[in-house]
């Protein structure tokens, strides 16, 4: 039997992967060729998807991007013995793009079955869980602090210091909730890993219940995520039926259970209280801190909150040992970050990569330089509320520090990026817009400074005949004023992070605008 992976990642079905699978299917019958297929995940390289590997005895080789009616060629031309063909890639792993990578916690996403247990296992998957096992609770969050991992979900909290504070306290029961609302523009690391290799989040949330004394936990997903949902409902059915997860995780007399809930389908769920009140049932607002989830979480139990990738990053800590990963990356930046390359891109794809690598890398080497062909003007890091970056700050490492340093943020990965012809006026005002339509409106910076700050970019925007260019350097200042109280009086992020795309696009390109430099001084900068 020969083995033909094409992926089911609902980015590789977007583009026709199901047609593709079915042909393949199909013509393979039609010429009695002997082929199993399987269902992959991605490998992260959409612009070649649906991207069909053939498992040769020399390895796996690639096709992409197939469409049904390149198949009878392919067949023809012996593609099922890796022979040439223009739509071939060669050997899989040497694509550049790939190979260049450093994949820790997507080690074995588009290499592997998703939902086969025993791929799992046969790739080194539950290693971390059954030498967790062996270990003190105190002993596997020590690892992880060791390890230097960092919240992936935007705030980069220290996830072992996150985890010490639940193992410290004495509650009944204890929660595990994983946050995969991944609601950040550009982003989709975490519907990769949770399509492309659902065992490894199921792994790390087991090791984080087995290392705090934590029973229950829950997986919060995005609704718009149906092929997420369902490979990890079916993982947890195969993790249970094992005896990964149940009342004796692997007769070791500790319990742990697992369940995915869909989310309310608003960006604020994705903040960690929001989410909580939803998963309790409730309309997702955001609540007052203290006292912290880890104290009183959800149900007011101890609850680790962690995003996705934190989690699915803790089953190689726990196998390779904290030192391991910490050896990747720079600064207090540690292990590496699965980048999300989005936008107006050459070749928008995952890439992971230790921290260090810098934007111009990412956008040049990797992503190939603009879809257009036109020169890259600006990329906004981080999703909504990331700031806009222009030319002048590519060579910035990706590296929390160095992004908080220019008034930026890393968040979860995302990077989006956009040509000479973009707006920036217009950007602006859409990340105001997004605040004010996003806001859950408990706090009043956020629900009323949201939609007075769309008015005053309105104001400003050459673009608005009626009231454009009036008292502008006035309007700007009282934009950035709005945008200080903002910042400093929010009770979230939501509407204290809102400022920085704003403020961002007026700093680094005032002419957008209509304004000179001298029109930079003011608040909030
Ligand atoms: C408005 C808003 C939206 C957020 N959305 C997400 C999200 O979609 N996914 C996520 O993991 N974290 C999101 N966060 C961050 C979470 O509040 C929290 O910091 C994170 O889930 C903690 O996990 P980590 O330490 O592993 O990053 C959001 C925060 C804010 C303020
Ligand atoms: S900043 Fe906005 S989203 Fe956050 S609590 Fe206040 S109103 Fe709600």
């Amino acid at each position: 039997m020969i083995r033909v992976f094409v992926p089911r990642d609902s980015g590789a079905l977007s583009v026709g992967a199901e047609a593709v699978a079915r042909g393949i299917a199909l013509e393979a019958a039609a010429r009695a060729a002997a082929v199993t297929l399987v269902r992959n995940g991605s490998r992260g390289l959409y612009w070649l998807e649906p991207m069909v590997e053939v498992e040769t005895r020399g390895g796996r080789v690639a096709y992409g991007p197939v469409t049904p009616p390149d198949l009878p060629g392919l067949f023809a031309a012996g593609f099922l013995e890796g022979k040439p063909h223009r739509l071939a890639l060669g050997a899989t792993e040497e694509i550049p793009y790939l190979r260049r990578q450093e994949r820790l916690t997507f080690a074995r996403v588009g290499i592997t079955d998703p939902v086969s247990l025993g791929d799992y296992e046969a790739h080194e998957g539950y290693r971390g869980l059954r030498r967790a096992l062996t270990m003190p609770g105190a002993a596997i969050v020590d690892m992880v602090t060791q390890s230097g991992l960092r919240g992936r979900g935007g705030a980069a909290f220290p996830t072992g210091i996150k985890w010490k504070t639940v193992l410290g306290t004495t509650a009944d029961p204890k929660y595990v909730v994983c946050n995969a609302d991944e609601g950040d523009s550009g982003t989709f690391s975490d519907r990769m890993i949770m399509e492309g290799d659902p065992f490894v989040l199921i792994e790390g949330m087991t090791i984080a219940g087995i290392a705090v004394g934590a029973t229950q936990g829950y997986i919060y997903i995005r609704s718009e995520y149906p092929h997420a949902t369902r490979a990890l409902n079916e993982a947890i059915a195969a993790a249970t039926a094992a005896g990964y997860l149940g009342p004796d995780v692997l007769e070791s007399g500790k319990r742990f259970d697992l369940e995915v809930r869909v989310g309310a389908g608003a960006y604020i769920c994705g903040e960690e209280t929001a989410m909580l009140e939803s998963l309790e049932g409730k309309r997702g607002m955001v609540r007052y801190k203290p006292p912290l989830p880890a104290i009183a979480g959800l149900f007011g139990k101890p609850t680790i909150i962690n995003n996705v990738i934190s989690l699915a990053s803790v089953p190689i800590i726990l196998d390779k040992g904290g030192e391991y990963y910490r050896d990747y990356g720079m600064g207090r930046s540690r292990g590496t970050l699965p980048i999300q390359l989005a936008g107006n891109l050459k070749h928008g794809g995952l890439v992971e990569k230790a921290f260090g690598v810098t934007l111009r890398e990412l956008l040049y080497d990797y992503g190939g330089g603009s879809r257009t062909g036109r020169p890259l003007r600006a990329v906004q890091v981080g999703g909504p509320l990331g700031a806009y970056l222009p030319e002048s700050q590519f060579d910035t490492p990706i590296d929390y520090e160095a992004f908080t340093g220019i008034s930026a943020m890393l968040g979860h990965g995302g990077i989006v990026a956009f040509d000479d012809t973009v707006d920036m006026a217009a950007q602006a005002r859409y990340a105001m817009e997004f605040c004010a339509i996003e806001s859950c409106g408990k706090c009043t910076p956020c629900r009323i400074g949201s939609t007075r700050g769309v008015e005053g970019i309105d104001r400003v925007r050459t673009i608005d005949k009626i009231v454009a260019g009036r008292d502008r350097e006035a309007n700007v200042q009282l934009v950035r004023d709005l945008c200080d109280t903002m910042l400093h009086g929010s009770l979230c992020a939501l509407g204290g992070m809102a400022p920085f795309p704003v403020l961002s696009a007026f700093n680094h390109f005032p002419e957008d605008f209509g304004l000179t430099a001298g029109a930079l001084a003011g608040a909030g900068r």
